[in-house]
């Protein structure tokens, strides 16, 4: 089986990060999966970028939970890369490309608030916009993340993140999690047999296309890099 493909906040070795241009170049390339990241607004809004604060991809400056929507909607997310016309995304209208192409998003959450709201919102774009051939996934750093969609309902397959794999593979375990996404710097073939051994999948990021072939022999199950076109060209 050769790993599954998937772009790392869209096609973004070329064109801006986590913005639809990004999504669209990476269905248009033929990625069957896209990771990216997730943060809420003030107004309680699940929006798209990496970052905490708006300043590193937009016009503006300040932080996600500090500004509405409407706020958000008004900058520029495409001018740091050379590209005209972008803004930033919300989860919802990320998730409408899978309506048109059923593509699947990995959907990283980098910070939720509290009390399971936005963890509710989330599950229920997933579930209303799923693939027809398999689940959207959530990743997370943050275990709690996970713990709250997983309380929002149990149809969506967790993901637990880290950069150390060896630490992974217990929480993994302990929590019935269905995939360790992990760093490929510490994974290697006895890592991948021991997470296989234990009915559990493996996610690598962030891979550059000369490391391929190498994490392909592994077996690892799929592979998240900036290169989607460059990588699935070795496919
Ligand atoms: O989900 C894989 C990868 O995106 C995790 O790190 O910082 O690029 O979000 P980061
Ligand atoms: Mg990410």
């Amino acid at each position: 089986m050769k790993p599954i493909i998937e772009a790392h906040r869209g096609y973004s070795g070329v064109y801006p990060e986590n913005t639809l241009l990004a999504f669209e170049k990476a269905v248009a390339c033929g990625a069957p999966s896209i990771e990216l990241d997730v943060h809420v607004t003030k107004d309680g809004e699940i929006i798209v970028m990496h970052d905490a604060n708006v300043k590193r991809t937009t016009s503006g400056e300040g932080e996600i939970s500090a500004l509405t929507l409407a706020e958000i909607k008004k900058l520029d997310a495409g001018q740091w890369k050379g590209f005209s016309g972008v803004t930033v995304p919300t989860l919802a209208e990320a998730l409408a490309l899978t309506d048109s192409s059923n593509v699947h998003y990995n959907v990283e959450v980098k910070r939720f608030g509290d009390d399971g709201t936005a963890a509710r919102k989330l599950y229920k774009l997933l579930i209303d916009h799923a693939p027809t051939d398999g689940p959207h996934v959530v990743s997370s750093f943050d275990l709690q993340a996970l713990l709250d969609v997983r309380k929002a309902g149990t149809k969506i397959p967790l993901c637990i993140l880290g950069s150390k794999a060896n630490e992974l593979l217990p929480i993994a375990k302990d929590n019935k999690f269905q995939w360790i996404h992990s760093h490929f710097s510490t994974v290697d073939q006895a890592f991948v047999d021991a997470a296989h051994a234990a009915g559990i999948k493996v996610m690598i990021w962030t891979v550059e296309v000369a490391d391929y072939q190498k994490f392909a022999d592994m077996g690892v199950d799929k592979i998240c890099t900036n290169w989607c076109k460059e990588m699935l060209a070795l496919q």
